[in-house]
């Protein structure tokens, strides 16, 4: 299992059987010696700073009905709720007078919110915060609609592939939605300039060790310029509700394995980490991670964001209380580090 950490660190790739049979094999020791080879490569590209974004949820409203998540169309129990554009613009300034430099701009596939009334927004943050970074993670569109939310001022997009094995995909998702238009979405944002972020669940429903090295193999192909992976978590309103969480151990392992892989990628340690084990994202962050995306939406709403049960939305996860997160930091030796993080800007 060590030769296989050190051969994907000298060459940067393996075979799928090879994928498979960490995946399948790999236990605490190997686990440990990976995540201390991509800290080593985190630490020498990015010193002991932990990039932040803050995360401004701006819509719950979703046309989609994927199967895992809590704000699928379908689900007549969420609380739904849209943000105004005033509102938005008022997490911006919050966000900015605290020292974030990213904004982050996620929501369902909500009609409200078409290219036009989203690029009006996109615009406004790009006029009022010039030395900022915008975000975008709305869901699936058409070429030209994303070309124009690039050309309003938009700089990243977050798309998670999800998985990048067809027969899981389809497992995941019902039948309107097809895995040949999300790798499609993904391949324009790339293609139009966007630094483009992609990422899976770890431990989804029907998840195997070859859809594991499927994921490997695509982000190998890809490069992304960020991966956002975390652990399935269960929504006790979705058809997932009795299925298990994914681990916490095979979530840092994969954090790891794609910081060796990838060395410059932007990796955070999500939400759904913090959420699954109270110290997952400091552990993330020793396992590789350099990103971490506070919550900025407006506290009230938060908890009507629910992706999954008990999503974390104070703390360490609260953009009002990066103290605790900075303290949380410190305490493994790392610290926030102001500016917009771009791919690469760290060399
Ligand atoms: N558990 C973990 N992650 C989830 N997401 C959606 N639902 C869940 C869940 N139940 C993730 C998806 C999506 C991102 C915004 O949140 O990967 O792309």
């Amino acid at each position: 299992m060590k030769a296989l950490i050190d051969r994907l660190n000298a060459e940067k790739t393996l075979s799928r059987a090879e994928w498979t049979a960490l995946f399948a094999g790999f236990d605490d020791e190997t686990r440990e010696y990976a995540a201390e080879i991509a800290r080593g490569i985190a630490r020498a590209r990015f010193g002991n700073g932990v990039y932040f974004r803050g995360l401004i949820e701006f819509t719950n409203i979703c046309r989609n009905n994927c199967y895992y998540c809590g704000i699928r169309a379908g689900n007549a129990c969420a609380a739904r709720y849209r943000l105004t554009k005033d509102e938005i613009l008022g997490c911006c300034a919050r966000g900015y007078a605290a020292g974030f430099r990213t904004f982050v701009l996620q929501g369902g596939e909500d009609p409200f919110f078409d290219t036009e009334r989203l690029s009006g927004i996109v615009a406004a943050i790009r006029a009022g915060y010039p030395d900022c970074a915008i975000t975008l993670s709305v869901g699936e569109m058409p070429r030209g609609d994303y070309e124009a939310l690039f050309r309003a001022g938009a700089n990243r997009y977050l798309l998670r592939h999800e998985t990048a094995n067809r027969a899981h995909y389809e497992r995941l998702h019902p039948d309107r939605m097809s895995f040949d238009n999300r790798m499609r979405c993904l391949s324009d944002l790339k293609a139009i300039g966007y630094q483009t972020g992609c990422g899976m669940m770890i431990g989804s429903p029907f998840q195997t060790p070859e859809c594991l090295a499927d994921d490997m193999l695509f982000l190998r192909a890809f490069e992304p310029q960020m991966i956002g992976t975390g652990p399935f978590l269960p929504h006790h309103d979705t058809p997932f509700a009795g299925e298990a969480p994914g681990s916490v151990e095979l979530t840092l392992f994969v954090l790891s394995l794609c910081r060796i892989m990838l060395p410059d990628v932007l990796l955070p340690a999500t939400t759904a980490l913090g959420t699954a084990s109270e110290d997952g994202r400091r552990r993330g962050v020793l396992a590789g991670a350099n990103v971490i995306m506070p919550n900025l939406s407006p506290a009230a709403r938060r908890k009507d964001y629910m992706l999954y049960d008990n999503k974390a939305t104070g703390g360490e996860d609260a953009a009002e209380t990066l103290s605790v997160l900075r303290a949380h930091l410190s305490e493994i030796g790392y610290e926030l580090r102001v500016g917009r993080g771009d791919y690469g800007g760290n060399r």
